[in-house]
């Protein structure tokens, strides 16, 4: 079987990628994987690029575990997506503790975005600038970016971005995004407005946090909404969890899903890749937030192919 990038590539997307974070790659057997590039073209960081990680203090940045998997990504050929800059969770405390008003938060988004846009300058293929910032009903989440500045925070950060690498993509990423419903609609509004007044913006990131057996069915006739839009999007942080202990039936169901939306990506030429929240249940968020819930990724605890590896690769091959 080819890889799954290759697969990807040769039915007319940039990449198919995973999310990894740093503390996993001590793991050889598990970077083996990357190394020799067979899966995966793109390469997201989990957690080392966020605002906790990279500017714990006012002013004070550090961009050592970043710059691990951009380099990660520059040695092995693989798209880099920036993730994320502006996200009310890990977040410094120090943030909304200093209770800014208006112009002092508005300084302080411009400086953490510029100066981490304008590290990675000319590595990143696309940052997700803003990181879920509506709640489940469409409305805006009332964080300190959106108490303080209202949506002008979302400008502020898209233009800083923009000014400190006019050639990475710009994007917002959000979950509960990627079906017809009211939280898709508000998005595809926001994308409307921020064009129409002239506010840089790329892409949307889906995240995809699917379960198995209730994978939306409204996946290519909301994404095609996006693409009307004049924009292109992603899958960003794709898995499909499902009740512990996992069964044959459920595995089963698993590779339906999996080919299920990534076949809804092909469908749609506006899609640009998919990245895997991490590729192997040995390492998947799945089981520490959601409580009996797992087994979310395409390969088992022993990095081993699932049945939803073969789903993945039947939609790519067309099937
Ligand atoms: O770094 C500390 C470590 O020092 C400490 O000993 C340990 C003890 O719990 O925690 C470590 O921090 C954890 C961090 O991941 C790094 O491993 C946090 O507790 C943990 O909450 C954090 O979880 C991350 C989560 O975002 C936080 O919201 C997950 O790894 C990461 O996969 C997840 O990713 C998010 C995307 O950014 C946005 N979309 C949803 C997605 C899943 O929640």
């Amino acid at each position: 079987v080819q890889g799954l990038n290759y697969l990807a590539q040769n039915a007319g997307k940039l990449y198919f990628g995973t999310a990894t974070q740093n503390t996993e790659l001590t793991d050889t057997a598990y970077t083996s994987y990357m190394e020799n590039n067979l899966h995966f073209g793109q390469i997201t960081p989990g957690n080392s690029m966020k605002w906790d990680a990279t500017e714990p203090e006012p002013g004070t940045f550090t961009f050592t575990d970043g710059d691990v998997i951009a380099d990660i990504a520059k040695n092995y050929g693989m798209y880099l997506r920036g993730h994320n800059l502006v996200w009310y969770q890990q977040l410094p405390d120090w943030v909304t503790a200093n209770n800014y008003n208006a112009t002092g938060l508005t300084a302080v988004v411009q400086t953490h975005v510029t100066t981490e846009v304008a590290h990675y300058k000319g590595q990143v293929y696309a940052w997700d600038v803003i990181n879920e910032p509506l709640n489940d009903d469409g409305t805006f989440r009332e964080d300190v970016f959106y108490d303080t500045l209202g949506t002008d925070y979302i400008t502020i950060a898209l233009q800083a971005a923009r000014a400190a690498d006019p050639n990475a993509k710009l994007y917002i990423n959000d979950y509960n995004i990627e079906y017809v419903g009211e939280k898709s609609t508000a998005m595809q509004n926001l994308v409307k407005q921020l064009q129409a007044d002239n506010v840089p913006i790329d892409g949307i990131g889906m995240e995809s946090h699917f379960i198995v057996g209730e994978v939306p069915t409204t996946l290519v006739e909301n994404f095609q909404a996006f693409a009307d839009l004049g924009i292109e999007f992603a899958i960003t942080e794709l898995d499909i969890r499902m009740e512990l202990p996992e069964t044959a039936a459920n595995l089963d169901q698993q590779k339906t899903d999996f080919y299920t939306v990534v076949n809804a990506c092909l469908q749609v030429s506006a899609c640009r890749g998919i990245t895997v929240w991490d590729w192997t249940d040995k390492y998947s968020w799945i089981p520490s937030t959601f409580s009996g819930y797992g087994a979310a990724t395409p390969f088992d605890d022993n990095l081993v192919e699932k049945p939803a590896f073969d789903g993945i690769v039947i939609a790519l091959e067309g099937g």
